[in-house]
């Protein structure tokens, strides 16, 4: 398998710490040193379906693909105002694809579970152009009363279609319940015979112990990948990580020893866009030319679950028309 395509999508609202401070307790100072952020894009007059439709059209345009060449859609989200159709049912009516399809929740680790799912398929010689949509809203389901969570994410959408090839070397998945870190909850409706109490709780974070958990989770995994693939750190051009807070990602590439070129960020100025976050990073990096052909790459996330991931592709150079 090999990524053929990238897109991505952002609202055009741009939110700055000091906007946020004028309603919230909170200050520039605060949100920069903890975390690294600057600002982030939030929804507005845009919907999250058309974030996705926007990154999955330019995705395929990049791939040369057409709709109709499309034979399976991933769509990674972790919560819209549809249960139920799927996200990926929405989208797949607006980009011209008829083709079976599938959410995932795997919370920021939803590219690399796609990934993950997508290569499986492909070894299995099941499916060949799959495109991977992650379009993700966050700021929906934090609550903006509460400068614990609210400052620290963004809304965003980022695509790759993936095709046959032999560049993908490699994913790893893990789930470990820890669902009591992070986790958002909303009430079903009213039945007469089930009186068990709910209420919509929004973004619950315990942020100290996700940091704690995260740092020691990607370093695992990177690892863990490293060590099977009989590769070193040195081997890679970039480590992806998932964009949630600076702190976190200078502290697994401490334990990499490795120079801060090779950890690319877009927090700054997306902030956390949950699994958005490394394919956007991928197809704004790609654009500007920054992967060499042939050039290892990392990618390793971890979210609410607690579950997390990494994967090793080689990059082939794509040509974008527009
Ligand atoms: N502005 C000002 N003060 C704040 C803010 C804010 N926005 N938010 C919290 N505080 C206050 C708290 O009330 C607390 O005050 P107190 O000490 O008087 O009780 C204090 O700041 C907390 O400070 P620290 O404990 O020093 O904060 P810390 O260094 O742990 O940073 C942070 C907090 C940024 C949340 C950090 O723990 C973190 O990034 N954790 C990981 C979060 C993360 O990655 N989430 C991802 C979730 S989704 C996903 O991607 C999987």
């Amino acid at each position: 398998m090999k990524i053929i395509g990238t897109g991505s999508a952002l609202p055009e609202k741009v939110v700055t710490n000091e906007m946020l401070a004028s309603f919230l307790e909170t200050s520039d100072e605060w949100i920069s040193t903890r975390t690294g952020i600057k600002t982030r894009r939030l929804l507005s007059h845009e919907t999250l379906i058309d974030l996705g439709v926007e990154a999955g059209k330019k995705a395929m345009a990049a791939s040369g693909l057409q709709g109709s060449d499309i034979d399976y859609l991933i769509c990674s989200n972790v919560a819209n105002t549809y249960v139920t159709p799927s996200i990926s049912s929405i989208i797949l009516s607006q980009i011209g694809c008829k083709c079976p399809c599938l959410d995932v929740n795997c919370a920021c680790t939803g590219f690399i579970y796609a990934l993950d799912i997508a290569e499986a398929f492909h070894k299995a010689k099941k499916y060949k152009n799959i495109l991977i949509i992650c379009t993700e809203s966050p700021s929906r389901y934090c609550n903006w009363h509460e400068r614990e969570t609210s400052v620290l994410f963004g809304d965003g959408a980022g695509a790759v279609v993936v095709t046959d090839g032999d560049n993908f070397v490699d994913s790893i998945v893990t789930g470990d319940s820890h669902t009591d870190v992070l986790y958002y909850k909303r009430t079903m409706e009213f039945t007469p015979f089930d009186r068990a109490e709910e209420r919509t709780t929004s973004l619950v974070m315990q942020g100290r112990e996700v940091f704690k958990l995260a740092v020691r989770s990607c370093t695992r995994d990177i690892r863990t990948i490293l060590e099977r693939n009989n590769m070193k750190p040195e081997d890679f051009q970039y480590f992806l990580l998932h964009q949630a807070n600076l702190r976190i990602i200078d502290s697994i590439r401490e334990n990499m020893k490795q120079p801060v070129e090779k950890f690319p960020t877009n927090l700054q100025k997306y902030g956390n866009t949950s699994s958005a976050s490394i394919p956007i990073m991928i197809d704004e990096m790609s654009r500007a030319n920054m992967f060499e052909d042939g050039a290892n790459l990392l990618l390793s996330a971890f979210g609410g679950g607690f579950v997390t991931g990494a994967a090793i592709m080689k990059w082939e150079k794509i040509n974008y028309n527009d």
